[in-house]
């Protein structure tokens, strides 16, 4: 059975930091690890280049927002390949590719009879690409999830029929205890999904930077909601709707994303791949925040650290270590300088370090610094003796 490692595709409306370094790391670490066991492995990572926020922060940077988008999505890839992230496939949702894979998953969807037109009225955050409900306003008026004043639009729009998917994603959650990783989270989901989902709008007519709509539609003041079109990645980065070459890897082993898009994951996604008549990944693994002070890090709240910058200072096998070591996969986690630092003194310099020093010394007064692993059996001769396991 192949393997197949994705992480969320960044938006390229900031430089990467820590946080998306973190995501990275773990799904670098586990790729490394099912290759190293000898799984046929793919691993997949890239950028999330469509949208208002992005078609936003291109104009705040007067630049062109093809441009800009190449711009930022290079600074990922250049920082991953540095750090020797050993990804299969840099996937850029303005690939054509991909473009005309989410065509052809919007057409096939359409053409089930889940996708429709109405009129959508709502509450949008433009920051979080989300609408909102007035109940889940904040004092009326701000978005829930990053706090920033939201606005009224009404708007014609395509919807999907989320609705129709609430029993069978609930008997998934059921039948699949493991879906959503780690199990704790799982709840939190499962009270979303049970408060009822309505259809969702997956289609925009208040900007144009994103991926068009069909030709059989033909309905071009429409283009698509970017969700829809980043979801989708992780099929169209296999040759969903084009070449099909690597779809043999669906569904994936395992998808890592951080706790804030976790409903996006294991709520809109599997509905988007049970109308395509797809698998569902296995599992989705949610990890907790890094946070600065106790809030969590991120560009719209401008806090967050460079992950270039601590890498320069302090190395990134040091910083992979530190980010994977510190916090169990799950919980949230405050980057401290000290913390870093002590880890670094204690585990790697001194436990480590150490060790290491002794083994050498230890090779020198009794192998002439020559051991390779027969001859570390030797030392353990009696005790594989009394077990009766015969090297050879
Ligand atoms: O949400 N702590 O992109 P994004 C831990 N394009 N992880 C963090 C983090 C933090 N403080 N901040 C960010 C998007 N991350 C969409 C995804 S996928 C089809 C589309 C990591 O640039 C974490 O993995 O906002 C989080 O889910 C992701 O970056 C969000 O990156
Ligand atoms: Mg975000």
């Amino acid at each position: 059975m192949s393997k197949y490692i994705t992480t969320p595709i960044y938006y390229v409306n900031g430089e990467a930091h820590i946080g998306h370094a973190y995501t990275t790391f773990i799904a670098d670490s586990m790729a490394r690890y099912e290759k190293l066991k000898g799984e046929d492995t793919y691993f997949l990572t890239g950028t999330d280049e469509h949208g208002q926020k992005i078609e936003e922060s291109a104009q705040k940077n007067f630049k062109p927002t093809q441009e800009f988008a190449d711009e930022i999505s290079a600074g990922f890839k250049n920082l991953w390949d540095d750090f020797g992230i050993s990804y299969d496939k840099f996937i850029r949702t303005t690939d054509e590719d991909h473009k005309k894979g989410v065509q052809k998953a919007f057409e096939a969807i359409y053409n089930k009879g889940d996708i429709y037109k109405d009129f959508y009225e709502g509450h949008y955050c433009v920051s979080c690409e989300t609408f909102f409900t007035e109940m889940q306003l904040v004092d009326g008026e701000f978005c829930p999830d990053c706090g920033r004043s939201t606005n009224v639009i009404k708007e014609e729009s395509y919807f999907f029929r989320l609705s129709k998917y609430e029993d069978a994603l609930l008997k998934h959650y059921t039948d699949n205890p493991d879906f959503i990783m780690p199990r704790s989270r799982a709840n939190e989901v499962i009270n979303f999904v049970k408060g009822g989902l309505r259809d969702l709008s997956v289609t925009r007519t208040s900007f144009t930077w994103g991926v068009k709509m069909p030709e059989s539609i033909k309905d071009d003041k429409h283009v698509m909601y970017v969700w829809l079109d980043a979801l989708l990645n992780y099929v169209t980065a296999l040759g969903y709707g084009t070449t099909e070459e690597n779809m043999s890897y669906w569904p994936a082993s395992v998808q890592f994303v951080g706790k804030d898009i976790l409903r996006f994951h294991a709520i809109y996604w599997p509905a988007f791949l049970m109308s395509l008549d797809l698998p569902l990944p296995k599992h989705i693994g949610a990890h907790g925040w890094w946070t600065r002070d106790g809030e969590k890090m991120s560009k719209s709240k401008g806090n967050v650290v460079s992950t270039r910058e601590v890498a320069d200072a302090y190395g990134v096998e040091n910083l992979r270590y530190f980010m994977l070591r510190e916090v169990p996969f799950g919980q949230d986690g405050d980057f401290s300088q000290r913390a870093f630092i002590d880890r670094i003194n204690s585990e790697l310099s001194n436990d480590l370090g150490n060790l290491l020093n002794r083994i050498i010394g230890m090779s020198g007064k009794y192998s002439d610094f020559e051991i390779d692993s027969s001859d570390v059996l030797k030392y353990h001769k009696k005790e594989l003796d009394a077990m009766n396991i015969v090297l050879d």
